[in-house]
């Protein structure tokens, strides 16, 4: 009998067929080697690299100042982490939508820079011709509708996108055209469950919903939101699967506590 430990990695062809044979994807984002590490060997499919590190490691309101350099970092540090899953990389703010060439240039930086797999872009009808750029260039790329946090200064709030019919049917458009444009796979972020189910019907590529309910065939949460690490971000589709605020800052008192009673180091703890 073979001792064949190879591991099968997932690839954007991998994802499609788990649409196929009707297999959820989960999908999480990671921004280190250390979480990256952990995800990965606990067996997800794909780790997003966001840009939403602006918000959850920078400190930063928006997504929009984090620059390609620290998504080009942030994306060379999870790639070292992982073995199996695949890697999608947020295009920042600013690197893709002035034209086709600057797309391109940007993509083929975080490919050639980081090893990872993909990357994604924000957006419909707008950013199409940067996306067959990329992708003629051989770069999959991963789509993004509904909700786009780069574009929150033309929302105005974060609250449910499509909810009017003419936005509805513009994202209907819009995932058609980026499926037609070799996108291959679609994040729909905070739309109505119903929108989604029926974008998801209508596509033969993914759809990995995050606020969009059950009927996407994967889903994807902001790590440091599902592991209570950030506690303050609390929307109604967020289910949180461990408390490490808590859990952290009763470990720290309990350090602090030990340093100022001379408890810690101990005897076995020393040389
Ligand atoms: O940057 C990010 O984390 C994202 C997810 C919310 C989909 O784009």
């Amino acid at each position: 009998m073979s001792d064949n430990k190879e591991i099968k990695k997932v690839t954007t062809n991998t994802l499609l067929k788990m649409k196929q044979a009707g297999e959820k994807i989960a999908m999480l984002t990671a921004y280190d080697f250390s979480f990256a590490r952990i995800i990965d060997g606990a067996g997800i499919d794909v780790i997003l690299v966001g840009d939403s590190a602006s918000n959850v490691m920078a400190g930063h309101e928006t997504t929009l100042p984090i620059t390609l350099e620290q998504m080009i970092y942030h994306a060379q540090s999870v790639i070292r982490g992982i073995n199996r899953c695949l890697v999608v990389v947020d295009l920042p703010f600013g690197h893709y939508q002035s034209n086709p060439d600057v797309a391109l240039a940007s993509a083929i930086r975080i490919m050639k820079e980081t090893g990872a797999h993909s990357v994604k872009l924000e957006g419909g009808e707008e950013i199409l011709e940067s996306v067959k750029k990329i992708v003629s260039a051989g770069i999959p790329v991963m789509g993004h509708l509904g909700l786009t946090p780069q574009s929150i200064y033309k929302f105005g709030t974060y609250t449910v996108r499509a909810k009017e019919e003419a936005e509805a049917n513009k994202l209907r458009q819009d995932a058609k055209l980026l499926e037609e444009a070799g996108c291959f796979a679609i994040v729909l972020e905070k739309i109505p469950a119903t929108l989604a189910t029926e974008v998801t019907n209508s596509l033969h590529i993914p759809t990995i919903g995050i606020g969009a309910g059950g009927g996407c065939n994967g889903q994807v949460l902001v790590m440091h939101d599902m592991l209570g690490i950030n506690t303050e971000f609390n929307p109604r589709f967020l289910r949180r699967y461990l408390d490490i605020h808590e859990m952290a800052t009763k470990a720290v008192q309990q350090y602090i506590n030990d340093v100022k009673a001379s408890d810690f180091p101990n005897q076995q703890e020393q040389y």
